[in-house]
Formats: structure tokens, C-alpha cells, sequence
């Protein structure tokens, strides 16, 4: 594998019983870029984070971070290693401050934690939130504090599973920023994400999933025009290149 690929997968599958959520995906992730992963509903975009991340471990096939197979090491050894993830659905732990919220995944006896996890909360403007129980935020603060609670061990990598759902607008923009700041500092960014508008914005390459299968890949634009992709993803209606929001 080249230096400049930071993940790469092999011929990944996952068998559910008849199911063949993964049939074979082979998908590279460039170092410091923000990838984006699209794919109708069920096409397997979630298992896939669920077994590079480690949390599946039913998958077979290759997975390669920095070079290093993965496939069949725990969740908490891979996040070590420096690959991170979000969940579709928001977990932060209700009874807990903010602060706490990230605190809880600084290293055990770093003493800059706190100020990293301030100077998070600072950058998404929840400063006046810091005491505020994980209970007692909006859905898309509780996205947020998610978010921030992954950066707090400085990931190499990070896997973002629709982060945007359900957020209002004013947050959307500040998460999104968040995701181009720590890009800029050097982290790489696996995106699953509906919108295409964010992923024309923000995501190159572009890969696409249909039924397990990576079906196209390469800038949006090439993406977008790729007759399997309006096929499969976009629907036969917006043949004339229509985008999907
Ligand atoms: N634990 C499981 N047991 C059985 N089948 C599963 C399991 N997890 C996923 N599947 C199936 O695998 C396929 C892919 O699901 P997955 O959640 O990965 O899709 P997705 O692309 O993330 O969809 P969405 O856009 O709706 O989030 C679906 O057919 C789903 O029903
Ligand atoms: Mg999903």
C-alpha cells in the first residue's frame, strides 16, 4: 500500500445469514482527505464503519490502517491505533456535563485534557453549555458533544456516520466547519452523509454503494454522472443529472 493511503479495505464482506451486506468492497482512504461514502438505504454503508471500526467483528476480507491489518483487532485496540467513529445515532452519556463528556475519553493523567476539551467546546460555541447534563442538550448539541468527545484522543482518522441528522441548520454549519478545521490540522475524514449538496462541498473521492458493491468513485461530479450511480442511487427519473438532497 502507498504511504499516502491511510485505509484501505480488500474485498471486505459481511454475510447476515442470506443477507450479503458487503460483497466484496474494495475503498482506499487518501491521507488528509475527507471521502465521502453515499449509497441508497441498506446498501451497507453502516456495517461497513461497523467492521473497520471493529465494533462487527463477522467481517472477512482485508482491512489496512496505516499498513496494519485490523480486521479481527476489538474496537478499544483499533481506536488506539488512531481510527475513531460516530454513531448514527447520538450516544452521549446523559447524566454527565459536557466537559465530563469529553473527558472521560482523555487519556488517563493528561493534564492538557481539560484545556483540549474547553478549547472544543469553544469552537462549536457550547462555552455556556459546559455544566449542562448530556440530558439536558438539544439533539444536535448532543451530536456535537459526541463529535468533540471522539477528538478528544486527536484521531488519525475518523469515520462520521451521517453526523448531520437531525441537527438544525445554524448547528449543520458549525459542525460541518468543525469537520473542514480538523481536516486542516491534519486529520482524515470517512463521511457517510445524505446530503449532496455537503458532499459536493466537502468530500473528493466520492464512493458509492449499491447493494453492498462499490459501484463508482472519483470526484462528485464524475460520480454524479456515472449512469450505474443515477441508476441505482439517484433513480431512473433524474436521468438528466438532477442531484438529491
Ligand atoms: N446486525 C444485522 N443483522 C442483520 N442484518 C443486518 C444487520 N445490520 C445490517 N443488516 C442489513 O445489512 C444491510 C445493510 O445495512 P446498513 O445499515 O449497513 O445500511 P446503510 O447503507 O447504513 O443504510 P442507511 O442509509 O439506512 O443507514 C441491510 O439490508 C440491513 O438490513
Ligand atoms: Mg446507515
Amino acid at each position: 500500500m502507498v504511504d499516502d493511503i491511510i485505509l484501505e479495505t480488500r474485498g471486505l464482506r459481511r454475510d447476515f445469514g442470506g443477507v450479503q451486506a458487503l460483497r466484496g468492497v474494495n475503498l482506499q482512504v487518501h491521507r488528509t482527505s475527507i471521502t465521502g461514502l453515499i449509497g441508497p438505504n441498506g446498501s451497507g454503508k453502516t456495517t461497513l464503519f461497523q467492521v473497520v471500526s471493529g465494533m462487527d467483528r463477522g467481517g472477512n476480507g482485508k482491512v489496512l490502517f496505516n499498513d496494519q491489518p485490523i480486521l479481527g483487532l476489538r474496537p478499544w485496540q483499533i481506536y488506539r491505533l488512531g481510527l475513531a467513529r460516530t454513531f448514527q445515532l447520538s450516544r452521549v452519556f446523559p447524566g454527565l456535563t459536557v466537559l465530563q463528556n469529553l473527558l472521560v475519553a482523555g487519556r488517563p493523567g493528561d493534564r492538557g485534557a481539560r484545556k483540549r476539551a474547553l478549547g472544543l467546546i469553544g469552537r462549536v460555541k457550547l462555552c455556556e453549555h459546559v455544566n449542562a447534563l448530556g440530558s439536558e442538550l438539544s439533539y444536535g448539541q448532543q451530536r456535537l458533544v459526541e463529535f468533540l468527545r471522539v477528538l478528544m484522543c486527536n484521531p488519525a482518522l475518523i469515520l462520521l456516520d451521517e453526523p448531520a441528522a437531525g441537527v438544525n441548520p445554524t448547528l449543520r454549519h458549525i459542525l460541518w466547519e468543525l469537520v473542514r478545521h480538523i481536516n486542516g490540522l491534519g486529520t482524515s475524514v470517512l463521511i457517510i452523509e445524505h446530503n449532496m449538496n455537503v458532499i459536493a462541498d466537502l468530500c473528493d473521492p466520492v464512493y458509492v454503494l449499491n447493494e453492498g458493491e462499490i459501484i463508482a468513485q472519483g470526484d462528485f461530479d464524475t460520480v454524479r454522472a456515472d449512469p450505474r450511480v443515477l441508476e441505482a442511487y439517484f433513480g431512473r427519473t433524474q436521468r438528466s443529472g438532477g442531484t438529491t438532497s
